[in-house]
């Protein structure tokens, strides 16, 4: 059905993402989870499908085509449907990549976006601190110059594959009085003296991936890893890559949701009860019916997000932050549904489908909770207000003048 919205290059990657999906992740997909073990040989079977090159420009070793961001959305769909912790793991090299794609310095961009693409080296995202989630401009991680580097000292919270990343993209405030221009995105380097790693969490899903504090104490960093450039601007790169990447939290929500519902209609097809299987109950069919609405649904507003950033249209964040809203709670709902559908199965680790409930509850969470896309979309909203003047004749409001003096006086 979706296949109707897909080129033959999305198929191509898609299909590859298929392949990886089901012959090496949904095996081991439960293994992982358990042991909570960062799935080497699946990161490997993605490099050498040359999976990591799709966003990153060709140029700089990737592999170009027309949709780079909907190819990107497409595998971590598939991988998401046979695991969540795999699906997360693989995108978040995106979103630690997209700050230099979209502003790094052309050397920025020789120096790591090749490795990146080849799989060599694995990067990570560091936004969140302890008291700054999503209130990132909020951070306290400071960045002082000194001679030709600058000392990075702060700490960061919910990193993403910490630990086993090679790079970094660190956000720091180099300009505590500024306002606008008080923060700077630096690239750091893993061996570079002062970083290292403090808690590793015990996750309730994605547990094959580490997310972990990250330390920088007194990390000297050479100013040419000073992100673009120019200080300053790190806040506004951060929002320009959390739009770019929300669409492939959004597929990661899309893809479990998807997997759930295969599991369930699998189960309630099979399983006999009342004299019949499941599936013939019309309680049972008016729930899968709505499950695979809401999955349709989302997968078209993911899709269409992704389309739009890779037309380079203007507010991406716009359809972004629908997508990632819509998905992530479609995701919990879909995955919520299909262990009620299994019933006190569903409930034990013995079944795959409590394993889609647990991952699908970060997606509401991480890179903007959804609070925050509420928050991008409602704004967005309200700038559009003003191309609404044609309704004007239809909706007269004669006291607006009245209201706007008495609150000039
Ligand atoms: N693109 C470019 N610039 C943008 C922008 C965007 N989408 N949104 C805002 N800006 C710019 C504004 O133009 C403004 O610039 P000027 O000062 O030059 O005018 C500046 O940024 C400040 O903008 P706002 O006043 O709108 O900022 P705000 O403080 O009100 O915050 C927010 C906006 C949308 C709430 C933002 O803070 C936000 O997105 N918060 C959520 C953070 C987040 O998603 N964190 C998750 C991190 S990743 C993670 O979860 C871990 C992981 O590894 C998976």
């Amino acid at each position: 059905m979706e296949d109707i919205l897909l080129s033959k290059e999305n198929l191509y990657w898609r299909n590859k993402a298929r392949e990886i999906a089901e012959d090496v992740v949904r095996p081991a997909a439960a293994e992982y989870d358990r042991k909570q073990e960062y799935p080497t040989p699946i990161k490997e079977a993605l490099r050498e499908a040359g999976l990591f090159k799709v966003w990153i420009p060709e140029e700089y070793g990737g592999a170009g085509g027309e949709t780079p961001v909907l190819n990107l959305c497409l595998i971590v769909e598939e991988l998401s449907r046979a695991c969540g912790g795999v699906g997360v793991g693989f995108a978040v090299n995106a979103l630690g990549s997209f700050p230099i794609i979209l502003a790094g310095t052309p050397e920025q961009k020789e120096r790591y976006l090749p490795d990146i693409a080849e799989g060599k080296r694995l990067i990570a995202f560091c936004l969140s601190e302890r008291l700054a989630g999503s209130d990132a401009a909020s951070m306290k991680a400071l960045a002082v110059e000194d001679g030709d580097h600058y000392v990075l000292r702060g700490e960061k919270k919910w990193t993403t594959n910490g630990g086993v990343a090679d790079i970094y993209t660190m956000f720091a405030v180099t300009d505590p009085e500024s306002r606008s221009r008080r923060i700077s995105a630096f690239v750091v380097e893993k061996d570079m003296e002062g970083f290292s790693i403090g808690k590793v969490e015990d996750k309730m899903g994605i547990r094959c991936i580490p997310v972990v504090e990250t330390i920088f104490d007194g990390v000297r960093v050479p100013r040419e890893n000073l992100l673009g450039g120019k200080p300053g601007y790190g806040f506004k790169h951060a929002m320009m890559t959390l739009d770019h990447a929300r669409p492939g939290v959004a597929a990661q929500a899309l893809g479990l949701a998807q997997g759930a519902l295969e599991y369930a209609l699998h189960w309630v097809c099979r399983r006999h009860a009342f004299g019949g299987p499941l599936s013939a109950q019309g309680q049972i069919q008016g729930r899968l019916a709505d499950m695979q609405t809401k999955v349709s649904a989302a997968r078209y507003l993911v899709y269409a997000s992704a389309r739009n950033i890779d037309r380079k249209a203007r507010n991406i964040n716009f359809l972004a932050a629908q997508a990632k809203l819509f998905a992530t709670n479609t995701a919990m709902e879909v995955t919520t549904e299909a262990v009620q559908l299994f019933g006190g199965y569903g409930f034990m680790r013995d079944y795959p489908v409590e394993k889609y409930m647990r991952d699908a509850k970060i997606t509401q969470i991480y890179e903007g909770t959804n609070e925050i896309q509420r928050l991008v979309i409602a704004r967005n909203l309200i700038k559009s207000a003003a191309h609404y003047d044609f309704l004007e004749p239809y909706c007269p409001m004669p006291w607006l003048d009245e209201e706007a003096e008495e609150a000039h006086n």
